[in-house]
């Protein structure tokens, strides 16, 4: 395992504390994600945890999560007692850019129906501006999908389609990314309202005031970063 791959394990693992017997998990979606997904099936395998269900936040994730037997359940609007994912960016006020894994429309509908949202990662990952290191991804229907990237263009983001083998890549729902390149430091909550509000916008990979903690695994420790910390 490289050094990258054992910070991903360790972030994870520490999250990974905060399951109890008997709660309802939101299974994010990752690298670092799938260690969390691997530890939840491995305590409930050992009989260390009981009664545990899940909902995911992509097909991945919930392959994964079957293949071990962790009991799966569909988001019906019920509370989620805790989920955990990663992020592709986490900035000092625990607000993230997720989605570079293209899971980020399921992941956000899950996480804002959590009680308790962990983010984890490795020290890679964080900034102290939003955007700094990774694009935003935005996730918008296919059809006239130029007419919104022009839309985006005008919000100064520089909106890119991902590609993957050459194709557009598409999402579980059927849908393309915009990979949206600000310029840092900007005001994204006011970008986030207004990204939500563009005609043909899914949905877009500003997780902001969302998480309660997070886990940064660094060579040393485990950074704890709260809310008001
Ligand atoms: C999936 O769509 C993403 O939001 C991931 O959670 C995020 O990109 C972090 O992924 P890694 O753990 O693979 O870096």
């Amino acid at each position: 395992m490289t050094d990258l791959e054992s910070l991903k394990k360790q972030a994870a693992l520490k999250a990974l504390e905060h399951v109890q017997s008997n709660m309802l998990v939101g299974l994010g979606t990752g690298s670092t994600a799938k260690y969390f997904i691997a530890g939840l099936g491995e305590k409930l395998a050992k009989g260390d945890l009981k009664n545990i269900s899940a909902i995911a936040t992509s097909k991945a994730s919930e392959d994964q999560a079957i293949g071990l037997g962790i009991p799966m359940v569909e988001l019906e609007g019920q509370s989620i007692d805790l989920a955990i994912d990663g992020m592709d960016e986490v900035d000092p006020h625990l607000n993230a850019i997720k989605g570079l894994g293209g899971a980020l429309t399921r992941e956000k509908m899950v996480e804002s129906c959590a009680r308790f949202f962990i983010l984890i990662g490795d020290e890679t990952k964080t900034v102290q501006n939003i955007g700094e290191k990774a694009p935003i991804p935005v996730e918008v229907v296919q059809f006239a999908w130029k007419a919104t990237q022009k839309k985006l263009e005008a919000l100064d983001t520089r909106p890119v389609l991902r590609l993957k083998d050459g194709k557009p890549f598409v999402t579980d729902n059927g849908n393309f990314i915009l990979d949206c390149h600000i310029r840092p430091p900007r005001e994204v909550f006011s970008l986030a309202q207004t990204l939500s509000a563009t005609p043909g916008v899914v949905e877009h990979g500003l997780f902001l005031d969302m998480a309660q903690i997070a886990y940064i695994a660094t060579q040393t420790d485990i950074l704890v970063m709260t809310k008001d910390s």
